[in-house]
Formats: structure tokens, C-alpha cells, sequence
């Protein structure tokens, strides 16, 4: 059950010109990968990610979900029409959502549960920032952030755990700090969605990513900047 998937996010970023580019570039270089490979894209890329992707180990996902099946909610998308463009996963609840567009913990549970509902594969992300971390409440805020996010699911999702403070900051968790509050996240995680994979994400690039791939709970990434640079996002999913 415990695969190891290397998951990039794009955020908001790749024009159809760079997208195509991107994958011209990293096809060839990751052919031979044995973790499950997911590029996470724009909605507009969806779609010739996934052709592009085709005959090749790279599944392609979204960045978000709407709760609702279908109707009057204005910029949102719904299932649906991501699975009809080809994505297969769907990352929810990531930090910046919750930082810049108040998705909280009850939205995060409502989107991962309309996931699961239409068959795609979700990556839900928690975290906790600086001050929490300095704080001493890094557990209690996680265990919230799973139990709240996870509450009613029993199906198997995904967890992408990414500390605020070491994403896009270029400030990795040491991989034994990852490591330990990946296993606490496993703990309270358990008993809800059983033995599910866990991704550490913030700033993990090339250089660093085998060493927290090491750890016995990190069970892939999730790649921010890293992920749009085809031989650094090659040499991460090729990782032992
Ligand atoms: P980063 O982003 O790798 O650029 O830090 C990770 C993420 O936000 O998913």
C-alpha cells in the first residue's frame, strides 16, 4: 500500500509553449523510475500533460477540486470535468490555499471526500508554520489538520506533509525532523485510512531528496520549484 510517489506541483505556473518544452525534456529522463511520477499542473495544462504522458510512467493531476458535483460556483471545478481531461490525482488543502483563499479544515474534508466519490486520488496537505513550530503546537495543529481533513473517510487517500516555514523558502526539515513528525502523523492517520503513503514537501530538490527519501516514514514528495526543472525533477523520481 506504502508506494513511493514523487508528486510535482506546479502551482501556477507553464504557458502550453513551456508545458510541452517540459515534457519533450523530462520523458526521456524518467522512463526507468519505479515510484508512481505525477505532475501536478495547471488546469489549462491537464489536458496535454496527459496526452503528452501517454505510453510513459507519468500519471497527471490538479491542484484542486470543488466539493460539489456541478453548478453556481464561479471559478471553481468539479470532478468530473478533471477526470474527463485526463487527471487521475488531485492535490487539496495545500498551504497556499488555506493562506491566500480560506480553504480550511472542513473544505479540505469536503473536497477530499468528492475526490474519493469520483475516483480520483487525493494528496491532502497539512502543515504547520514557524510560529506554531516554535511554539511547541507542531502535533496539535497536525493532528487537527488530519483529523478534521480526514473526518467520515475510511478510503485510501494520500498525505503530503509540508511545514509552511520550508516551502519555496529554500529551508528543507533536516530529513530526521521530517521523519519524526511524518511518524506522528502516521500515528493519528492510522486508525482513520489505515497504512496510507506520506510525502514530505518544502524545498526538495535534487540534492537533498535521497537522504529524506531514506527515512522510513517519508514515503515520497511533493515538488514545488524543484518540479519545474526537467533534470532536477528527474534526478528526484529516480532516487534509490
Ligand atoms: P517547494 O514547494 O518545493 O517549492 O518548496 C512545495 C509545495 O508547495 O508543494
Amino acid at each position: 500500500m506504502r508506494r513511493r510517489i514523487i508528486a510535482g506541483n506546479w502551482k501556477m505556473n507553464m504557458t502550453k509553449a513551456e508545458a510541452k518544452q517540459f515534457m519533450a525534456d523530462f520523458l526521456p529522463l524518467c522512463k526507468d523510475a519505479k515510484c508512481d511520477t505525477v505532475l501536478c499542473v495547471p488546469f489549462t495544462d491537464i489536458h496535454r500533460v496527459y496526452k503528452l504522458a501517454i505510453g510513459s510512467n507519468v500519471k497527471v493531476g490538479a491542484q484542486n477540486v470543488a466539493w460539489a458535483d456541478k453548478g453556481a460556483f464561479t471559478g471553481e471545478i468539479s470532478a468530473e470535468m478533471l477526470k474527463e481531461v485526463g487527471a487521475e490525482y488531485v492535490i487539496i488543502g495545500h498551504s497556499e490555499r488555506r493562506a491566500y483563499f480560506g480553504e480550511t479544515d472542513e473544505t479540505v474534508n469536503m473536497r477530499t471526500k468528492q475526490a474519493l466519490k469520483n475516483g480520483l486520488k487525493p494528496i491532502v496537505c497539512v502543515g504547520e508554520t514557524l510560529d506554531q513550530r516554535e511554539g511547541g503546537k507542531t502535533e496539535e495543529v497536525l493532528a487537527n489538520q488530519v483529523k478534521k481533513g480526514l473526518e467520515g473517510i475510511t478510503e485510501e487517500v494520500i498525505i503530503a506533509y509540508e511545514p509552511v516555514w520550508a516551502i519555496g523558502t529554500g529551508k528543507t526539515a533536516t530529513p530526521e525532523m521530517a521523519n519524526e513528525t511524518i511518524g506522528f502523523i502516521r500515528s493519528v492517520a492510522q486508525p482513520l485510512v489505515g497504512d496510507v503513503s506520506i510525502l514530505y514537501g518544502g524545498s526538495m530538490n535534487a540534492a537533498n531528496a535521497q537522504s529524506l527519501l531514506n527515512m522510513e516514514h517519508i514515503d515520497g514528495g511533493l515538488i514545488g520549484g524543484a518540479s519545474l526543472k526537467p533534470n532536477d525533477f528527474s534526478v528526484i523520481v529516480n532516487c534509490d
